[in-house]
């Protein structure tokens, strides 16, 4: 058996979450990720018949029988989690029954998984129909994606069309467009079912004045659709005061469309 400590996903969650600290998106205990793993490669380091500790979900995840995630711990800060991965980060597996995750490694100070794991496991459930390679869901708390959920209308296509107008490249990150969730208390079943249900069309739902998810094959998909909305949102925030002498017209997005070969939204330019 290999020395957890060097497994590669360890690896990626530590710097993940230090990086994401230092770009100011996860204050304090903001934010959580769920990254699922190759069962072959978990039992490389873990014994995975070892059930440390049996925690009840309080919804149905059969879908995800069986399949293993190391997952952010509540109330843990993101800047910790390099300095310490055994507090702060936990390897779940969800139960034959999909009603509890069983812990196999971590949260060794007597932590459970992030209070938003039935958005994180409904959305796996989800995005893993859309598309089987999906491995990875992240939630942060970025500063102007926070601060356009005050000023802009919370229409889909509405705030899809502004990101895709404030930089050239979000039409071809995102073509699918973002989905917006009006305020909502976060944490429980509710805010999961309303996110799952959004983000079957897309790899990144907004909750207003809170924050955002994204979706990806890995790490740096989910992440690079995150800092894409972010800085764009970051474009409006500086312009949205400003007379605006020219910007990017439906007609040149159609030709960025045509130019990189992807298809738009069907509908969200006019
Ligand atoms: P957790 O500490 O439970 O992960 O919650 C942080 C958060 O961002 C809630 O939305
Ligand atoms: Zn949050």
């Amino acid at each position: 058996m290999y020395n957890i400590y060097e497994a590669p996903f360890l690896k990626e969650m530590c710097d993940i979450t230090a990086n994401m600290y230092r770009m100011g998106f996860d204050e304090r205990n903001g934010g959580n990720i769920s990254y699922r793993l190759k069962q072959e490669l978990v039992a490389q380091y873990l014994d995975l018949q070892d059930i440390r500790r049996t925690l009840p979900l309080g919804f149905d995840a059969s879908a995800l029988a069986g399949e293993l995630f190391i997952v952010t711990g509540t109330g843990k800060y993101f800047k910790n989690v390099a300095a310490c991965p055994q507090q702060n980060l936990g390897i779940i597996r969800i139960s034959d029954s999909g009603q509890e995750a069983q812990l196999l490694w971590g949260y060794e100070d007597g932590g459970r998984p992030t209070s938003e794991l039935p958005t994180h496991l409904m959305n796996h459930i989800v995005r893993l129909r859309v598309d089987p390679q999906t491995r990875v869901i992240m939630h942060c708390h970025p500063v102007n994606t926070l601060a356009m959920t005050f000023v802009h209308e919370l229409d889909d296509r509405a705030f899809t069309r502004t990101l895709w107008q404030m930089c050239t490249e979000c039409i071809v990150v995102f073509p699918e467009g973002v989905g917006v969730l009006p305020w909502m208390v976060c944490g429980n079943n509710e805010i999961g079912v309303a996110t799952a249900e959004k983000i079957r069309d897309v790899r990144v739902v907004i909750w207003a004045q809170h924050g955002i998810f994204g979706a990806g094959r890995d790490i740096d998909e989910a992440f690079g659709l995150i800092e894409t909305v972010e800085k764009a949102a970051e474009v409006y925030i500086k312009i949205m005061n400003t007379p605006i002498k020219q910007s990017i017209t439906d007609e040149e997005l159609k030709k960025l469309c045509e130019a990189f070969h992807i298809v738009p939204r069907e509908g969200y330019l006019d």
